[in-house]
């Protein structure tokens, strides 16, 4: 039976290269977006290359939407294998605090929160039992260098803040899955030229999720936990 890798985000940037790069590897991918209606241009490019691509309609930051999509997968497909949580924002610089946390608004950093930090937690803890009762399941939280508490500066506040939460909820969720055959990992992509990367990223689409579908395939016994970019682990 073929491997079920759910993606977030998956309309454009790192989301849609991972979807495409895993269905290459013989997932079939349950690529979640929040407009699928409005995708069909990406979503035909995948279907004419015979990839096993399934559009679904999820809104990270609203938690009817999460039940709604768990539920439909818990009908249709009964397991998960993959779960990457990459869909992401980071606002600071048009909410105005883009370059001190004495200027960054509370709405900011709940905005924020709710798509870079309480989208995967609720998503990692739904999907959860759809890979328990398989015993195996590889989950991957796209984070960012930027969480890193060791290389902590004061810009973008609220981003900083969501990725540095988002790698403890990694974290907690790979405590509770130690000794399975479930990994929990976060990797941070580099600086990718995306629409959230820029044009002057130095790292392009495809390095970018290198290191995203790595972790979405390690092999049994592999790492749990951890933080990793380019394949190696670093500190949080
Ligand atoms: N690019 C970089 O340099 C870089 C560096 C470190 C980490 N990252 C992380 O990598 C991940 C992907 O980033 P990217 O560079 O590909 O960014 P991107 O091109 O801006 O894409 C962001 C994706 O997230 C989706 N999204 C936003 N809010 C959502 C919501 N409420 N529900 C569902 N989907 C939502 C967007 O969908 P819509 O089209 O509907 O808005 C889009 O598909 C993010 O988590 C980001 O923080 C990126």
């Amino acid at each position: 039976m073929k491997k079920i890798a759910i993606v977030t985000g998956a309309n454009r940037g790192l989301g849609l290269a991972t979807s495409e790069a895993l269905a290459q590897r013989g997932f079939k991918v349950l690529m979640t977006m929040r407009n699928p209606d409005k995708e069909q241009k990406t979503l035909n490019a995948l279907k004419m290359k015979n990839l096993d691509v399934v559009p679904m309609k999820l809104d990270v930051s609203q938690e009817k939407s999460i039940n709604d999509f768990v539920e439909h997968v818990r009908k249709e497909y009964g397991f998960v294998d993959v779960l990457i949580n990459n869909a992401g924002i980071l606002i600071d610089k048009e909410d105005g605090g883009n370059q001190s946390i004495f200027k960054t608004k509370s709405s900011t950093i709940q905005k924020t929160f709710a798509v870079n930090t309480l989208g995967p937690f609720l998503l990692t803890q739904k999907i959860f039992p759809l890979m328990k009762q398989e015993g195996y399941g590889r989950i991957v939280n796209v984070s960012s260098g930027m969480a890193q508490l060791s290389h902590s500066q004061s810009a973008s506040a609220a981003y900083r803040l969501s990725k540095t939460a988002l790698n403890m909820v990694t974290n907690l969720f790979a405590s509770e899955v130690e000794g399975s055959d479930i990994c929990v990992n976060s990797v941070s992509p580099g600086w990718v030229r995306t629409d959230m990367g820029g044009p002057n990223a130095d790292r392009t689409v495809e390095q970018g999720i290198k290191g995203i579908v790595w972790a979405a395939t390690l092999p049994k016994g592999g790492p749990n936990g951890k933080f990793f970019r380019d394949q190696e682990a670093i500190e949080w």
